[in-house]
C-alpha cells in the first residue's frame, strides 16, 4: 500500500473555469481522508486527478514515491467508486466481482477464491448468481465496493458512494465502511457533500470551497478550532451561531451582554468590530451547581424541538444582528437588523416550554471569534 501526496494540483477547464486552485496535500499510507465542500466545490474534479481520469493543469500527483501525473489510469494501481455503482447489469454479482481480475489475467482458481473472499467480507455471499438488477440499493453499493477492493489496490477513491441510499441504510454502510476500512488498511480519499459523514468517516478531513483547500484537519480540530468562518459554518449542527459583537477590554459585548474572554492571542487593547461564533452546545441550562461565574442570559423560547437525548431551543434577541458567514465572505453581507437569532442545543432532559421565560449559561469553550473582513478566526 501507498499514501497520496499532491503537489501544487490545479485544475483549469478551458478556457476559463477554476475547478481546483493550486492544492497540496499529504495522505498517509493507509490513512482515511474525505473531501467535502458545497456542490461546485471541486471534490469530484481532485478525484479525478488522483485516479488519472482527467489530466491536472498543473503539479504533480505522487502514489507513494512513485510520480503517476503521466501515467494512465490502468497502471495507476488506484480503485475508484462512483456515485452511480456503475456494474454491469447482464452480469451476474460474481461476474461483476470477479471482472477486474479477469481483464488482470489472474489465475481462475485464484478468482473464484478471491471472490468468495470478498463476498464473505461483505455479507453478499448469498447474492452472488443474480445480477444487479435483482439487488437492492444497499447491495448494489456493497457489490460496486467488492469490485473496487478485490484487486487490492494501493488506493481507494469514493465519490459519494453512499448518496443513492436512504437516511437509514446510509448510516449502516457508514459503519461498515469504516470497518472494511479498519480490516483492509488501504490508503482512502472519500468524497461527499455531508458534513456529518466527513466527520464520522475520516481520520482526516479536508473542506474546499471554490476550488481551494480552506483547512485540512481531524474532525476535533475542524469542530475546535475552524480556521474561518466557512469552516465554521460547514462544520457542526446545528449551525454556529453569528453575531455582530465588540470586542474590547477583554471581554467580547453583543445585545447588551458582556462575554468575559481570556486566552485568545491577538485580541489587542483597542475596541474592535468582531463576530463572535457560539456553538449550539455552548449553551446550557443551569442545574443547582452550575459555575455561577459563567455569563447567563435570559430568553424567550419561540421554537422548542425535543429530538430525545437533546433538545433544540430556538430563541431571538434584540439589540445585536445576526451575522452570516459565507454570505459575508462572499462579499454581501445581508444581516438582520437589530434582532439575531439563535439556536441551543441543551440536554433532552430538561423540561422547556415555548414562549416560557429560560436562563441559560454560556459556556467559553466553545465560542469562536472572527474578524468580519477577512472571515479569519482571531487564535486562542
Ligand atoms: N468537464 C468540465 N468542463 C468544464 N467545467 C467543469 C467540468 N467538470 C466540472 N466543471 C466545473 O468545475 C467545478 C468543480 O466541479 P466538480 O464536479 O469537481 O464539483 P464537486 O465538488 O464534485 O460538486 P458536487 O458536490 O456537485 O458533485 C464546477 O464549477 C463545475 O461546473
Ligand atoms: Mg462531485
Amino acid at each position: 500500500m501507498a499514501g497520496v501526496t499532491l503537489e501544487q494540483v490545479s485544475k483549469i477547464y478551458p478556457p476559463s473555469v477554476t475547478a481546483v486552485e493550486p492544492l497540496d496535500l499529504e495522505i498517509a499510507d493507509g490513512e482515511f481522508v474525505v473531501l467535502v465542500g458545497p456542490s461546485g466545490c471541486g471534490k469530484t474534479t481532485l478525484l479525478r486527478m488522483i485516479a488519472g481520469l482527467e489530466a491536472v493543469t498543473t503539479g504533480r500527483v505522487l502514489v507513494g514515491a512513485r510520480d503517476v501525473t503521466r501515467v494512465a489510469p490502468q497502471a495507476r494501481d488506484i480503485a475508484m467508486v462512483f456515485q452511480s455503482y456503475a456494474l454491469y447489469p447482464q452480469m451476474t454479482v460474481r461476474e461483476n466481482l470477479a471482472f477486474p481480475l479477469k481483464t488482470r489475467r489472474v489465475r481462475r482458481a485464484e478468482i473464484a477464491e478471491r471472490v468468495e473472499a470478498v463476498a464473505r467480507t461483505l455479507d453478499i455471499a448469498e447474492l452472488l448468481d443474480r445480477k444487479p438488477g435483482q439487488l437492492s440499493g444497499g447491495q448494489r453499493q456493497r457489490v460496486a465496493i467488492g469490485r473496487a477492493t478485490i484487486r487490492q489496490p494501493q488506493v481507494f477513491l469514493m465519490d459519494e458512494p453512499l448518496s443513492n441510499l436512504d437516511a437509514k441504510l446510509r448510516v449502516e454502510m457508514r459503519a461498515e465502511l469504516a470497518r472494511l476500512h479498519l480490516r483492509l488498511g488501504t490508503t482512502t480519499i472519500y468524497v461527499t457533500h455531508d458534513q456529518v459523514e466527513a466527520m464520522t468517516l475520516g481520520q482526516r478531513v479536508v473542506v474546499m470551497r471554490g476550488g481551494a483547500l480552506q483547512q485540512c484537519d481531524t474532525p476535533r480540530a475542524l469542530f475546535g478550532t475552524p480556521e474561518n468562518l466557512f469552516v465554521a459554518t460547514f462544520i457542526g449542527s446545528p449551525t454556529m451561531n453569528l453575531v455582530d459583537a465588540e470586542l474590547a477590554d477583554g471581554a467580547v459585548s453583543f445585545g447588551g451582554l458582556s462575554v468575559i474572554v481570556d486566552g485568545w492571542k491577538s485580541l489587542g487593547s483597542e475596541p474592535r468590530p468582531v463576530i463572535l461564533g457560539i456553538r449550539p452546545a455552548a449553551f446550557g441550562v443551569p442545574g443547582p451547581g452550575a459555575d455561577p461565574t459563567l455569563p447567563r442570559l435570559r430568553v424567550i423560547p419561540d421554537v422548542v424541538e425535543e429530538l430525545g437525548t437533546e433538545t433544540h431551543v430556538l430563541f431571538s434577541m434584540e439589540g445585536c444582528a445576526s451575522a452570516f458567514g459565507p454570505a459575508l465572505l462572499n462579499g454581501s453581507a445581508p444581516r438582520s437588523s437589530g434582532l439575531a437569532r439563535f439556536t441551543a442545543v441543551v440536554d433532552g432532559t430538561n423540561a422547556i416550554n415555548r414562549g416560557a421565560p429560560l436562563e441559560l449559561i454560556i459556556r467559553r469553550e466553545h465560542l469562536h471569534i472572527f474578524d468580519p473582513h477577512t472571515g479569519a478566526a482571531l487564535r486562542r
